[in-house]
């Protein structure tokens, strides 16, 4: 008989080693998060939430719920994710695709140019792509558009209201502050609001890697899918891989995240930069196109 693992902390709910692999099966089948033994803890707070919101006693009735409950679904998959992110995390990101928008626009100046993330989470990645974009261009509104996806659907309604505390921007220059954002008085002192112009370069849309169809009109110019392959096993992250090369066009950029690594799919990315790839071999994406 499995030892219920409560035994060993005080805890509100009884939490089976049961439990936490039913958890970790149903996570890992719908969103390819691979969750480690060592998270049974992290795992355990976040459902105890998710139990108490829906008043059940057990994980077991709450797992019972989730599967036959679309809402709760969704708010199960939201609870197991994990969100960090930040504007212009691994800067060095931003400065490539500066010279890749510059580069791009002076070879084909009347293209509007496309850029996906890929797993956005609050947002902040999205807004930094943009306004790496109005700088490249020179103007709130340049010919860029950048599709902004996630398997969360908690972080892209806030992503989609683009209102942060200041504590979210404090990095960011005071001048860059200015720019691109609008300050919030009264109640909403404490908070700044993403101008529009920013937010309406950005269609969020929820997308899960794991689907067989990610409805996603590519190619693009570039894909940032970033601190996102490290929840995933190999296997998954080659599947994925194998998908991105027909939806990035010939030269187009793929971004990692700073611990992220593509050399076991070196048949399709081939690293050109720190954690940024290029398509390997382009006539190997021309077959992808061609089936
Ligand atoms: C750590 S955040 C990274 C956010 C941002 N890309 C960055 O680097 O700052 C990981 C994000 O991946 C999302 N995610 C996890 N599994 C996913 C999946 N199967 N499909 C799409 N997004 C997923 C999570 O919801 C979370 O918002």
């Amino acid at each position: 008989m499995l030892e219920p693992l409560h035994s060993r902390f005080e805890r509100e709910f009884p939490f089976t080693a049961h439990d936490f692999n039913r958890v970790r099966s149903l996570i890992y089948r719908h969103a390819g998060i691979h969750l480690k033994e060592s998270k049974e803890h992290m795992v355990y707070s976040r459902l105890a939430r998710r139990l108490r919101a829906t008043g059940k006693s057990t994980c077991r009735d709450y797992l019972d719920y989730v599967e036959h409950d679309e809402v709760e679904w969704q708010n199960f998959v939201n609870a197991l994710t994990t969100n960090l992110t930040a504007f212009f995390r691994e800067p060095h990101h931003f400065s490539i695709l500066a010279e890749h928008l510059k580069r791009l626009a002076s070879a084909e100046p009347r293209r509007v140019l496309t850029i996906w993330s890929a797993a956005v989470s609050s947002g902040e990645e999205a807004y930094s792509v943009a306004m790496t974009a109005v700088e490249v261009f020179g103007t709130l509104t340049p010919p860029v558009k950048i599709l902004a996806t996630d398997v969360d659907t908690q972080v892209l309604r806030i992503a989609e209201k683009g209102v942060f505390t200041r504590e979210r921007v404090e990095k960011l220059s005071e001048a860059n502050l200015k720019r691109f954002f609008l300050k919030g008085q009264g109640a909403r002192a404490g908070f700044v609001k993403i101008r529009a112009e920013l937010r309406n370069m950005i269609t969020f849309r929820q997308s899960n890697l794991l689907a067989s169809d990610w409805q996603v009109n590519g190619p693009f110019d570039a894909i940032f899918c970033r601190n996102v392959m490290i929840y995933f096993d190999k296997p998954t992250q080659y599947q994925i891989l194998e998908r991105f090369v027909p939806l990035l066009r010939p030269h187009g950029l793929l971004f990692a995240g700073h611990s992220e690594n593509f050399h076991h799919a070196s048949r399709f990315f081939s690293a050109c930069g720190k954690t940024v790839y290029r398509v390997a071999d382009l006539t190997e994406r021309q077959e992808a196109i061609d089936g």
